[in-house]
């Protein structure tokens, strides 16, 4: 089965074996039977952040399991999706219902069941804001658990089902926490600069959703034209002291706060720096707007970008002795 409509890089890959799973019992069914259980196995959401370097040699487990409910409790809204929903569907149903906390995501690629794994954030929210609980299947017991949000142990770009639990557990269906009582997030400057050119004084969720929108189409390629997964690498995070010692020989250098004692990079800041924005490497690249974005100018092979992600690692480390760490998934 070729891959390249199910990674947004439009990889060319294939997998030896396929299923779809589009009910929790289906999942219960695959990891009963004695050979298929056998098999090393690929769990795909909307292959938003992978990058396949070969063909997989074992089953891909394609998460398509839908519906989207809500429950109204006061001023609190639990918003419930399967795992396969498309994550901007669900923005938009939430947008739509007026219930406030998604808006700032808007028009992220991927899948429901994928938002928990890498804690997804963009201007200024994190999943982990608004996330209450998701159902997941255990592999090795073929149980479902549920996880609230403490036991997720989020942090940036990070949670227990890509550390402790990496591989152990498939999410089928998450609840997310929003209000009906709307307060804008616009702490990521580039909104409040837009709420001002449109002259909005105050806005509407749907206004939020729009204008991140717009700020998305603006600076990042669009996976349906140009095959990309977004951030190719993590802004790294680095002790103050290190960051204090990289000032006085970049005083530029643009930065965040994190937690404490720490400050979080702009990667995309240092790959322009080294001369990689919008530089086009055979079938790759960066994109032109956003280097930290690598992309698929055509049929580039995933070890064509992987390579290419290799020499700006390379480069940012002779530079400022800093360490990129790749966000997309590498299989
Ligand atoms: N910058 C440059 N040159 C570039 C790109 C960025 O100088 O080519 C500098 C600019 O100073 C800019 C700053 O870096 O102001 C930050 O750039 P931007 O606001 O575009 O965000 P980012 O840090 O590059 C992160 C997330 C994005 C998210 C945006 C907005 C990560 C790895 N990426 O990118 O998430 O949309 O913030 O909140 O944290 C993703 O994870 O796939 C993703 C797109």
């Amino acid at each position: 089965v070729s891959l390249k409509h199910l990674n947004t890089f439009g990889v060319d890959a294939h997998a030896r074996w396929f299923i779809e799973i589009d009910a929790e019992d289906d999942l219960k069914a695959v990891f009963a039977d004695k050979h298929l259980k056998s098999l090393p196995h690929l769990v795909l959401g909307g292959g938003s952040n992978m990058l396949f370097t070969g063909d997989y040699e074992g089953l891909v487990i394609h998460m398509n399991i839908h519906g989207i409910a809500n429950r109204i409790d006061g001023d609190d809204v639990y918003l419930t999706a399967g795992g396969g929903e498309v994550w901007n569907d669900l923005v938009n149903y939430a947008v739509d219902h007026e219930f406030a906390g998604m808006e700032n995501l808007s028009l992220i690629p991927g899948s429901v069941g994928a938002s928990p794994v890498q804690n997804i954030g963009a201007y200024g929210v994190e999943l982990m804001d608004i996330f209450h609980s998701c159902r997941a299947f255990e592999i090795s017991t073929g149980i479902m658990r549920v996880f609230t949000r403490e036991e997720c142990n989020f942090s940036y770009r990070d949670s227990v089902f890509k550390s402790e639990y990496k591989g152990r557990f498939i999410i089928t269906e998450v609840t997310y926490k929003l209000s009906k009582t709307f307060i804008p997030n616009v702490s990521y400057g580039a909104i409040q600069q837009e709420l001002d050119n449109r002259h909005i004084v105050s806005p509407t969720i749907k206004d939020i959703s729009t204008i991140v929108s717009y700020i998305r189409v603006s600076k990042l390629p669009d996976p349906k034209t140009i095959g990309n997964a977004g951030s190719f690498f993590k802004n790294p995070i680095i002790p103050v002291g290190k960051f204090i010692q990289l000032q006085s020989n970049f005083p530029d250098i643009v930065h965040y706060p994190s937690i404490p004692g720490f400050i979080k990079l702009a990667a995309g800041w240092m790959i322009e720096q080294c001369g990689w924005k919008g530089k086009v490497s055979g079938n790759t690249g960066t994109w032109k707007n956003q280097a930290l974005v690598l992309v698929n100018h055509g049929n580039a092979s995933g070890n064509e970008i992987f390579n290419f992600s290799g020499e700006i690692i390379k480069s940012v480390q002779d530079r400022f002795d800093i360490a990129l760490e790749r966000e997309v998934n590498i299989i």
